[in-house]
């Protein structure tokens, strides 16, 4: 009897004792395992006459359901003790990036639509933007671009299917729709940016079906050339980062500005790679106008009162210009490795003070 007593006290001790769940597990097995203390004394008894185990049994089955309560409750108190200690150790700080994970990196695109928006933001300029399936009306009609007008044989437009009510969405072929939208939507003074994506059905190494463009707009009385040339000069010097460029407006056509122009920068392509804010040649990089007092009527903007200019360059060249990327099409094929290579550290956000291309 007081063997039973003593195992009981013994076994409990110990329980209490063991400092981890290995040490537990241990004295589990010693106690209730095959040949565990307690488990070889229920099997004594099988031999007992049947008054002795009328008296042992529940005593011994007793202890052996408060040593099985034990060990859990034991278990309970290691287990909670553990998380415990874990919460406090493992402390995660979540400022900072992933060590051993890949990276993401920021398209140059990406990149150079942030850089080209924080240099015309700093000027004053808000950023804009629209649909990329977009109505025949702001894509062209509104636009100066009628149904019957040959530019629309030069844009290569992806329409889809007819609507209920005739009308025909397309794939805007260019940013300009957003000069419409903004100019219906907003009183002038207007000066904004629409940076996005644009379609046309083209493919070669300088063309992909899906392309990116920035249009800019200035609408207010005053406004004309001499601002734009100023405005894009600007641009140019800090987008390349040079301390000078010079430009040169050539007379050109789009429907929707009158008198239109197509800008050059000045560019050196002797040294087998292009350079900027140097050299005798020159590179096409805009295309850009006065907005014809048309467009303006047709956008609720009266031309008598006022005036303003429009421009649009397209993104991926920028960036295959600024970066030294001879070919478009893998800007779009997803490829890490490519990625990687001209991607940009995805928490360097450009701006004119932190520096555009670190
Ligand atoms: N939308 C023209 C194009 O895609 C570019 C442009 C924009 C020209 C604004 C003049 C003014 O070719």
């Amino acid at each position: 009897m007081s063997d039973l007593n003593n195992l009981e006290t013994q076994l409990l001790n110990d329980i209490t004792a063991a400092s981890d769940e290995a040490a537990l597990e241990s004295l589990r097995v010693g106690a209730l395992g095959k040949k565990g203390s307690v488990s070889e004394l229920l099997k004594t008894l099988g031999k007992m006459s049947p008054d002795e185990r009328k008296e042992q049994g529940p005593l011994i089955n007793g202890l052996r359901d408060k040593i099985a309560s034990a060990i859990a409750t034991r278990k309970a108190e290691l287990d909670s003790a553990a998380l415990d200690a874990r919460l406090s150790a493992e402390r995660v700080d979540i400022s900072l990036p992933p060590p051993h994970h890949p990276r993401g990196s920021i398209h140059p695109v990406s990149q150079v639509q942030a850089e080209i928006t924080a240099i015309l933001g700093a000027l004053g300029f808000a950023v804009a933007d629209g649909p990329d399936v977009e109505s025949d009306d702001y894509n062209f009609n509104r636009l100066n671009i009628p149904p019957e007008h040959p530019a629309r044989q030069m844009h290569d437009t992806f329409y889809m299917k007819p609507q209920d009510d005739g009308s025909r969405p397309l794939l805007r072929t260019h940013t300009s729709p957003v000069q419409v939208r903004t100019m219906l939507k907003q009183k002038p003074p207007i000066r904004i940016i629409a940076p996005g994506r644009a379609y046309r059905c083209d493919s070669d190494a300088t063309h992909t079906p899906m392309f990116h463009q920035v249009e800019g707009l200035v609408i207010d009385t005053e406004t004309h050339l001499g601002h734009l040339k100023w405005t894009l000069e600007e641009l140019c010097r800090t987008f390349f980062e040079v301390p000078k460029v010079a430009m040169r407006l050539r007379p050109s056509y789009f429907p929707f500005t009158e008198p239109s122009v197509e800008v050059d920068i000045q560019c050196d392509r002797s040294g087998g790679k292009i350079c900027f804010g140097e050299g005798n040649d020159w590179m096409e990089i805009a295309g850009a106008g006065m907005v014809h007092p048309r467009v303006l009527e047709m956008c609720e903007i009266d031309p008598q009162a006022y005036q303003g200019y429009a421009f649009g360059m397209g993104l991926d060249r920028l960036a295959m210009l600024k970066y030294g990327i001879p070919d478009l099409r893998p800007f779009f094929d997803s490829d890490l490795r490519w990625l990687k290579h001209y991607g940009f550290a995805a928490l360097d956000i450009p701006s004119q003070e932190g520096g555009l291309s670190r």
